[in-house]
């Protein structure tokens, strides 16, 4: 009963929709999505070298013969979904082998207009798409799924305004200033949306169970990633869903011996983050530069130039990474926070995602960088503190006991492990330690990936 797991290790958009392009080739039947929903931004690349974010769409929808399955666990905004598929349309993508959950939550208006009017939502830095509410609601029983989109209009309409009235969005609407919402006009239109894709909707739990009986290959593909997962990540500084291997079970309906692998992604030597929220390694300033790493500003300048004709560098190492890895959000736009390997963190993912392989990703981004420290323990005034203690993790200050020599040259040609440089196979040995590294990933395309 094999489900593969592929889950991000930190606080998302470590390239997992890329290495799920890049792992159903291996003779995978389905990719199912359990989590998340349009938050999520996952890029990958066609053979014609097109770029496509997807959201909510499983990152096996390049590939004709895999199913792409959207579980229970996933919050839907039709609005979104519908655009998403006309730009995998777009681009000659049929969507027959496509399967959407009866189950799944779904995102109206009232979950975005009750994130807009929310001050917690703005200190958090959440996408604005609604997540909280659509999970939230759930939990509280008071929100329609998608079957209930079928069903009696009236039904539709009473919960609607159930859902308004238990969590005062339109009163706030109106206090601001702004006109209420029309639950019949929502029901309506959504009703219509939905038409367009109702023979894509079904039971997926009887789905994935019966590919599992019949001992077919599942990717269950992970959105956000473990350090933003409701109770495991830095809450409150988190999504609203259990994005480690966990959430596969409540999200696709299947027992956790299907679970047979799990991948964990990871950049190989940084770290990003979107949004608000404590990062202990987080890079920056010019003052952060000269106390982690040994390089004079010009210095700094002359590297990012020989990389690439740009200046983002004089702003300091965390810009340059940011520049040199394109590290702006997939989804908002907005760009991603950057620091250096923690290997508190990611010991934390790995223990509580079982992990049993990782995929390191955008190891050409390193290239020009001269050392990368790793963050091995935290400290609080002199105490040395060993464990990822979600909670109180603002509060500490990174110790970069080891320190990783770069190795100053290109990667992106490398189609073998033996075709690195010396460091860089380094770096890569050094995460041996969390997991074994099976997959690196040297640059965008599926091509840029190395099988080890
Ligand atoms: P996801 O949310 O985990 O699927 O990741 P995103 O797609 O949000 O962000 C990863 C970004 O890095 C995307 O723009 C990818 O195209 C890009 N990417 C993935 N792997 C590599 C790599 O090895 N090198 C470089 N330079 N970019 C990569
Ligand atoms: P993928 O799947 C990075 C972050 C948001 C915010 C917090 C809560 O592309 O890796 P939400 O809108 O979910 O309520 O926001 O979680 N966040 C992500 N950060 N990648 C993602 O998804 C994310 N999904 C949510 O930035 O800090
Ligand atoms: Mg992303």
């Amino acid at each position: 009963m094999p489900i593969t797991a592929v889950i991000g290790v930190h606080w998302g958009d470590e390239g997992k929709g890329k290495v799920v392009d890049y792992l159903v080739d291996s003779g995978y039947d389905a990719v199912a999505r359990y989590n998340g929903g349009p938050n999520s931004g996952h890029t990958i690349y066609d053979e014609q070298g097109r770029r496509i974010v997807l959201h909510v769409i499983p990152s096996g929808i390049l590939h004709p013969h895999i199913k792409n399955i959207i579980g229970d666990g996933v919050a839907l905004d039709p609005r979104l979904f519908l655009e998403e598929v006309a730009t995998v349309r777009s681009l000659d993508r049929n969507l027959d082998n496509f399967y959407i959950s009866e189950k799944c939550k779904v995102i109206t208006p009232y979950h975005t207009a009750a994130e807009m009017v929310s001050p917690k939502a703005k200190k958090i830095g959440t996408t604005g798409k609604g997540m909280g509410l659509a999970y939230s609601s759930d939990t509280e029983r008071i929100s329609p799924r998608m079957a209930h989109f079928f069903g009696p209009r009236d039904l539709l309409i009473e919960m609607l305004e159930e859902l308004d009235e238990e969590r005062g969005i339109s009163r706030r609407l109106i206090e601001l200033g702004e006109l209420p919402l029309n639950a019949e006009e929502i029901a309506d239109s959504y009703r219509q949306m939905l038409g367009k894709i109702e023979n894509n909707v079904c039971d997926t739990v009887y789905l994935v169970n019966k590919m599992l009986k019949d001992d077919k290959k599942i990717v269950a593909e992970g959105a956000q990633a473990t350090l933003l997962s409701i109770t495991q990540g830095t809450y409150p500084f988190v999504s609203s869903y259990d994005a480690t291997v966990g959430g596969i079970v409540g999200g696709l309906g299947v027992p956790p011996k299907a679970i047979t692998k799990s991948i964990g992604v990871m950049k190989a030597g940084y770290i990003t983050r979107v949004g608000g929220g404590p990062f202990p390694t987080e890079l920056g300033t010019e003052k952060t530069i000269k106390e982690e790493i040994k390089l004079e500003k010009h210095e700094l300048v002359q590297l990012a130039r020989k990389v690439r004709d740009q200046t983002a560098s004089e702003r300091g190492i965390g810009q340059y990474i940011r520049e040199i890895g394109a590290e702006y959000g997939a989804t908002t736009g907005r760009p991603r926070r950057t620091g250096w390997p923690d290997f508190v963190a990611t010991s934390y993912s790995a223990m509580i995602n079982g992990l049993d392989a990782l995929a390191l990703t955008k190891l050409d981004v390193s290239d020009f960088v001269p050392e990368i420290p790793v963050c091995t323990t935290y400290k609080r005034d002199d105490r040395l503190i060993e464990r990822f203690d979600t909670l109180n993790l603002g509060m500490y200050r990174p110790h970069y006991h080891i320190r990783l020599p770069g190795w100053m040259a290109r990667t992106t040609n490398a189609r073998t492990f033996d075709d690195l440089p010396k460091n860089a196979q380094g770096l890569v040995e050094f995460w041996d330690k969390i997991a074994r590294v099976e997959i690196i990933s040297n640059g965008p395309r599926k091509e840029e990936t190395i099988f080890r």
